[in-house]
C-alpha cells in the first residue's frame, strides 16, 4: 500500500503531527483498517519527538462520516460475534488512547462529522471547527442509538437539552452551533481553520510537556470524583509531575520570575 492509499496519513511540521483520516472517497468513514491503523499511529507518535501536538483532521471535504456502515456494521452481521467484538475493540481502543494521549490533541473539524466520529472528537483535548462543517447524530436516522460511547461523549460536553434534541432528531448543525453548545471550542471560517489551529499549537508547544500531560489528565479524571478524592488525586498528580519533569520546570519558572525578572507568569510561559 502506498502512503497515499493508507487510511491514515501522518505529516510533521514544526512540532505538530498532522494525522489525517484518509478515505475521502468514503467521506473518511471509519472502517476496521482505519481503526487498526490509528491504534498503531498513536503508538508510533507517543514517543516521537517530532510530535509535540497531535492534530486530527480529515482528507477532502469531511472530518469523518462516522462508522463505515458497510465494513464496520453490515459485513460483520453474518460473522461470529467475535468479529463484532474485535471491531468494537479497535475503534474504542484508539478513541480511548486518544482521550489520555501523551501529547496535547486538537480535532480540526474541516467538514462532515457524524455519529461515531463524535467520540474521537470529544476524546481530543480541544476541538476547532470550520463554520462550514456539519455535524449530526445520525444514528436515529438509520435505526440505532448512538453507541461506541457517542452517547457518553455528548453527555460529557453538551447540555442535557441539546444532547437529547440532536440524539432524538438527528438534525444537522453547523460549526457555530457546535461551538455555542460546547461541542467544540470555537468555529472559524474554513479558510482560517488551519492558521487558527497552528496558532493554538504554537502556544501549547511553548509549555512544559510534562506539565501539559499532567494538567489535562487531571482535569479529565477529577471531574467525576468527589471533592476529597479529587483533592488527593490532584496533589498525587502534581507530585508525580514534579518527579517526572527532569527539567525542573517549576523551579525554573519561579527563578525566571522571582530572581531573573525575565518574564511574568500572568502574561506567558517561562522560557524552556
Ligand atoms: N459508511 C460507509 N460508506 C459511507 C459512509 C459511511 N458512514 N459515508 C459515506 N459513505 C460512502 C457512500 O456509500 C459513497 O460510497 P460509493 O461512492 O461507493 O457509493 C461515498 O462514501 C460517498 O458518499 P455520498 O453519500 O455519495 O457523498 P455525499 O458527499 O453526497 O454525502 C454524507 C456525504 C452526507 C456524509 C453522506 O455520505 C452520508 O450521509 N453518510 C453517512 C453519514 C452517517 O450517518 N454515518 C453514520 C453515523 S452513525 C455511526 O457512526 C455509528
Amino acid at each position: 500500500m502506498t502512503e497515499d492509499q493508507s487510511p491514515v496519513l501522518v505529516e510533521f511540521d514544526n512540532g505538530i503531527a498532522f494525522v489525517t483520516l484518509n478515505r475521502p472517497e468514503k467521506r473518511n468513514a471509519m472502517n476496521p483498517a482505519l481503526n487498526a491503523r490509528m491504534l498503531e499511529v498513536l503508538d508510533e507518535l507517543e514517543g516521537d519527538e517530532r510530535c509535540g501536538v497531535l492534530v486530527l483532521r480529515g482528507a477532502g471535504e469531511s472530518w469523518s462520516a462516522g462508522m463505515d456502515l458497510k465494513e464496520y456494521f453490515r459485513d460483520n452481521d453474518d460473522k461470529p460475534r467475535d468479529a463484532t467484538l474485535k471491531a468494537r475493540r479497535q475503534s474504542g481502543g484508539w478513541w480511548g488512547r486518544l482521550m489520555y494521549f501523551e501529547k496535547p490533541t486538537i480535532a480540526m473539524v474541516n467538514g462532515w462529522c457524524f455519529g461515531g466520529a463524535f467520540t474521537p472528537l470529544v476524546s481530543c483535548d480541544l476541538a476547532i471547527a470550520a463554520e462550514e462543517a456539519n455535524f449530526g447524530l445520525s444514528e436515529i436516522n438509520w435505526g440505532i442509538l448512538p453507541g461506541g460511547n457517542v452517547t457518553r461523549a455528548v453527555a460529557e460536553v453538551m447540555r442535557h437539552r441539546d444532547a437529547l434534541y440532536y440524539i432524538m432528531t438527528g438534525e444537522l448543525f453547523g460549526g457555530r452551533k457546535a461551538a455555542e453548545m460546547g461541542l467544540v471550542n470555537e468555529a472559524v471560517p474554513l479558510a482560517e481553520l488551519e492558521p487558527r489551529v497552528r496558532k493554538i499549537c504554537a502556544s501549547l508547544l511553548e509549555k512544559n510537556p510534562v506539565t501539559l500531560k499532567a494538567a489535562k489528565d487531571t482535569y479529565k479524571r477529577v471531574r467525576n470524583l468527589p471533592w476529597d478524592l479529587a483533592d488527593d488525586y490532584i496533589y498525587a498528580k502534581l507530585e508525580q509531575m514534579l518527579f517526572l519533569d527532569k527539567t525542573k520546570g517549576r523551579d525554573e519558572g519561579l527563578k525566571q520570575f522571582l530572581d531573573d525578572k525575565t518574564y511574568q507568569p500572568g502574561l506567558g510561559a517561562y522560557r524552556r
